[in-house]
């Protein structure tokens, strides 16, 4: 009685289910006899071919390493990588620096490089007040015109100006520098391998050529520069100049001052991103367990069924 109770049950069970009881296909799946395949190689084939894998890793390895040694070849030296304040995941840059790295730019480099993407308003709220910032600007004058008689005037700078360009063109500045062309600095630092590193490398790099090699008139010797001939001059050393907040004006707190600046200057969202970054961090470590768990239970139904495929009889 209960034994044929039983059956019924399961003959019920096996009709609402559907195909899950089927057998399955004579030969069984498919990807067994793939998986199958490596093992039946016989030993000879084997052997080959772990050593075309042995042979072609160590060939990679072998490029790799012949690669860097013609890189080590070129006898350039790398900058060190600095402790930057500014250099941590979640780091802000040290607006403080950044002013006075304005005013190295203002009174020792923008006398032969330009910064075009920098205009007087974009230092509102980052190293000056508005008012600062207007002042500043109006010591400068500024082409602007044509006036109703159609003439150019000068008149004093505004905060929609951008920087003054310390020549008019490329070819006034290579005149006036034996033929080198000084960069634009405005995104030197992302545009130089090293960054900030290697501007500050290469401000306070500046020595002695080394016995036997001479320098070409005009070119001085910097190991941090890509072929050691560089032609710019040494521009900054201790105190050539005097920071208004009373900071000791060395020479390495210059160059670090000026290249938090540079650092500002190429990525003024900065800040910004580190702190979007954090926030981030912060939803995305909510989300992704909630939608890790969402994902499983939701899918927990689909996964765990089979489909087979019923052939009309
Ligand atoms: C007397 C003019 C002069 C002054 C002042 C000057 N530079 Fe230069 N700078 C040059 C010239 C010229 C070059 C191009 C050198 C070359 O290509 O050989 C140059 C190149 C550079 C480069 C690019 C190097 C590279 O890898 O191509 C950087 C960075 C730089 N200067 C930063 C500064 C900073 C920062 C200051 C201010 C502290 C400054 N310079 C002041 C003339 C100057």
């Amino acid at each position: 009685m209960a034994a044929a109770a039983v059956a019924s049950a399961a003959r019920s069970l096996a009709r609402a289910r559907g195909g899950l009881l089927l057998p399955p296909p004579p030969g069984g799946p498919c990807r067994r006899a793939n998986m199958a395949s490596l093992s039946s190689l016989n030993r000879g084939k084997k052997v080959a071919l772990t050593t075309l894998g042995v042979l072609t890793a160590g060939g990679a390895g072998l490029a790799l390493a012949l690669h860097t040694a013609v890189n080590a070849g070129e006898l350039e030296l790398h900058p060190p990588e600095y402790p930057w304040s500014h250099g941590g995941m979640l780091s802000a840059l040290d607006h403080s620096s950044v002013r006075r790295g304005y005013e190295v730019y203002k009174q020792v480099c923008s006398a032969c490089h330009s910064m075009d993407y920098l205009a007087f308003r974009n230092l509102i709220g980052v190293s000056h007040t508005e008012a600062e910032a207007k002042a500043l600007a109006e010591e400068f004058e500024v082409q602007d015109g044509p006036d109703e008689n159609g003439e150019m005037f000068m008149r004093p700078g505004k905060l929609s100006d951008y920087f003054p360009k310390p020549y008019p063109n490329p070819e006034a500045a290579r005149a006036a520098n034996n033929g080198a062309l000084p960069p634009d600095l405005s995104y030197i630092v992302n545009a130089r391998h090293g960054g900030e590193d290697y501007v500050f490398s290469l401000l306070t790099g500046y020595c002695e050529p080394p016995t036997g090699v001479t320098m070409r008139e005009g070119l001085h010797y910097n190991p941090f520069f890509p072929g050691q001939a560089i032609g710019m001059a040494p521009p900054i050393y201790n105190e050539i100049l005097e920071f208004e907040d009373g900071t000791p004006a060395t020479m390495s707190q210059i160059a670090k001052d000026v290249c938090t600046f540079l650092r500002w200057a190429a990525e003024p969202e900065h800040d910004q991103r580190k702190r979007m970054g954090l926030k981030m961090l912060m939803i995305a470590g909510l989300l992704i367990p909630l939608v890790y768990y969402l994902k499983r239970h939701k899918w927990a139904v689909l996964k765990s069924r089979k489909i087979a495929y019923r052939p009309p009889k």
